[in-house]
């Protein structure tokens, strides 16, 4: 019961603690897919974080704002016991870990509390590494060779990174041709405004981006404007 009063603070508890709470419990025990992942929200926060305090009211702020696929990138020296803290106090979140590119990056990542990878590329290493450590995985890809990789893989729900460099809504367009079967997370260089254009596409389910967590944001303690990013994107349809 040590994290009950930590959920209180949290929109809707008040107004349904029992439904609530089985929304928790379930989070905390379901394993969930690439394609839950991916089907949870229309943006999957790509976040970068340097001080571990930051990462609970920081995962809280987005939480508040509607959303609860975070991913926590594995650029810091901070990530991993970032990732911990949101697992452990911020149970209605479902934590991920991005940049995972080895092997050890995945056992390290659910180690410490991670539910799901995000890769900028992929490698079958990876690939095996995340189905060995149960966490889903969304591996990055650019190129025709990858996306066949990945297939040859069992792996159907992919990240295109990045995305506005590699081609944009033409490339997956293109895409959507010969790998009809394919689902797509695009992420790098996407915002609040090019994102519908995205979203449009059939073979997109989502998109993933950087600007719901800025820096200045993190480094002044702004959870407000987190969650009002957050909030924005309730107007982003699927
Ligand atoms: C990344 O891995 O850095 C993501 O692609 C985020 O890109 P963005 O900062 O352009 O959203």
């Amino acid at each position: 019961m040590r994290w009950l009063p930590k959920l209180a603070p949290v929109a809707g508890f008040n107004a349904c603690p029992l439904i609530f709470l089985k929304e928790i419990l379930m989070n905390a025990f379901q394993n969930f897919t690439a394609l839950q992942v991916m089907q949870d929200a229309p943006v999957i926060p790509v976040i970068v974080l340097n001080d571990v305090a930051h990462a609970v009211p920081m995962a809280r702020a987005l939480v508040a704002g509607g959303i609860r696929m975070l991913e926590v990138t594995l650029r810091t020296p901070q990530a991993l016991a970032c990732i911990e803290a949101i697992a452990r106090d911020v149970p209605e979140a479902v934590i991920g870990a991005g940049t995972v590119r080895t092997k050890a990056d995945a056992q390290a990542a659910a180690n410490a509390g991670a539910r799901f990878a995000v890769s900028p590329g992929y490698t079958h290493e990876v690939g095996q590494a995340c189905r060995d450590a149960g966490l889903a995985l969304l591996p990055g890809v650019a190129t025709g060779s990858e996306i066949m990789m990945a297939q040859e893989d069992g792996l159907t729900e992919l990240k295109f990174f990045p995305a506005m460099q590699a081609g944009g809504p033409a490339m997956l367009k293109a895409w959507s041709g010969p790998f009809f079967d394919v689902k797509f997370c695009p992420t790098g260089g996407v915002t609040l405004l090019n994102a519908p254009d995205f979203l449009a596409l059939p073979n997109v389910v989502c998109v993933g981006g950087s600007w719901l967590v800025p820096a200045d944001a993190l480094q002044a303690g702004d959870w407000a404007r987190i969650t009002q990013l957050a909030l924005d994107t309730k107007n982003l349809v699927k």
